[in-house]
């Protein structure tokens, strides 16, 4: 059983990431390369076995490119990813697929991630035959537990409908049974609730964090809501045009933010006190940065706030560490 597995070797990290660069090639038609878009730019960090982590930042910061990485999806430019101690970049196909069977994905469209002509015993039946799990009898059991463990219960109410016959919350919950059914170390839930409607992402996301728990499983909570991480990991790092620009304890990070664009992401949770609408006026203007020609230096200084001249402009800065377990990538901590 995968728990106990994991629970013998929960003193190592999981998954580690060190200098990872994901960058598209942009070609324009007649002119040969435009440049490269660096939608991952020289990232490095650790998850501990069944440990929970957030990556938060607004819209085209790169995110998903760096979940499609991890997941092997998308083809490192640079760097490494270590999964259970095995380098996973310069692995040979057999071993990439061993790896891609340890991950478990749930994307932000359900409707978009299961194929339309499949009934649910389908869906689930495939990454199960793919992975050489021969035996009748053991798939429908399987099949049947994963659907408990989704809460998509009784299964035989499910097992012959299709995704158009499933509300937008059951797809979602069938997502995370497919992406659990094989029993992987690690979930990565890209963006997992912001298709669903407003009643029911609590719900999935609640679903989502006693699976993680019971199950000890490690997840990457992707997200733009930082409202969301209080209650989902146990450390959050901010993404910015590329980069991590702020990693801490979730508690840590919510009560003491140091980097201005991560103050100015909780200045704009929305408070439901009209007496508390100013703190939108700390949200910095402008646009995110273009990942095809970042800014000079630090990335977010066209829009900071507290910009140091002849320096935040000139060179990128370095990690600081501000607090215990608190890291921030700028200039004002140097
Ligand atoms: N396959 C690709 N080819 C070229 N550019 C890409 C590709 N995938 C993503 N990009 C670019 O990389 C940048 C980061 O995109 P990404 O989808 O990772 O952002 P994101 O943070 O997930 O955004 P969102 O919150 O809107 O989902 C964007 O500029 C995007 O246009
Ligand atoms: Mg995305």
């Amino acid at each position: 059983m995968l728990a106990a597995r994991l629970n013998e070797t929960s003193n190592k990290d999981l998954l580690s990431v060190s200098d990872l660069c994901t960058w598209f090639e942009l070609r324009k038609w007649g002119f040969g390369r435009a440049g490269f878009v660096r939608a991952v730019d020289g990232l490095s960090f650790d998850l501990s076995y069944g440990e929970a982590i957030a990556i938060v930042g607004e819209s085209g910061c790169g995110k998903s490119t760096l979940a499609k990485t991890i997941l092997g999806l998308h083809h490192p430019t640079k760097g490494e990813i270590i999964f259970e101690g095995k380098p996973i970049s310069a692995a040979r196909m057999r071993q990439r697929q061993d790896y891609r069977s340890c991950l478990g994905y749930v994307q932000q469209d359900p409707y978009g991630a299961l194929a339309p002509f499949m009934n649910v015993r389908r869906i689930l039946t495939e990454p199960l035959v793919i992975n050489g799990i021969s035996d009748r009898g053991e798939r429908e059991n399987r099949i049947r537990e994963v659907l408990e463990d989704v809460k998509l219960s009784p299964p035989d109410e499910f097992l012959g409908k299709f995704p158009h016959m499933l509300s937008g919350g059951q797809q979602q919950r069938l997502v995370i049974a497919r992406a659990i059914i094989l029993r992987p170390g690690l979930i990565v839930a890209d963006e997992p609730v912001s298709m669903l409607d407003a009643s029911v992402r609590v719900e999935v996301l609640e679903l989502l964090r006693q699976l993680q728990q019971i199950h000890s499983l490690s997840l990457i909570y992707i997200t733009h809501d930082l409202a969301t991480v209080r209650f989902f990991s146990e450390r959050v790092f901010v993404m910015y045009a590329g980069k991590l620009i702020e990693k801490a304890v979730t508690s840590s990070l919510l009560s003491n933010p140091y980097h201005p664009y991560t103050r100015a992401l909780i200045a704009a949770i929305s408070d439901p006190d009209p007496a508390n609408v100013d703190t939108f006026k700390e949200v910095p203007p402008g646009e995110p940065p273009s990942l095809l020609n970042p800014p000079s230096g630090c990335r977010f200084h066209p829009r900071c706030p507290s910009m140091i001249s002849g320096l935040c402009e000139q060179e990128e800065p370095s990690e600081f560490t501000v607090r215990p377990s608190h890291s921030v990538m700028c200039w004002l901590y140097r």
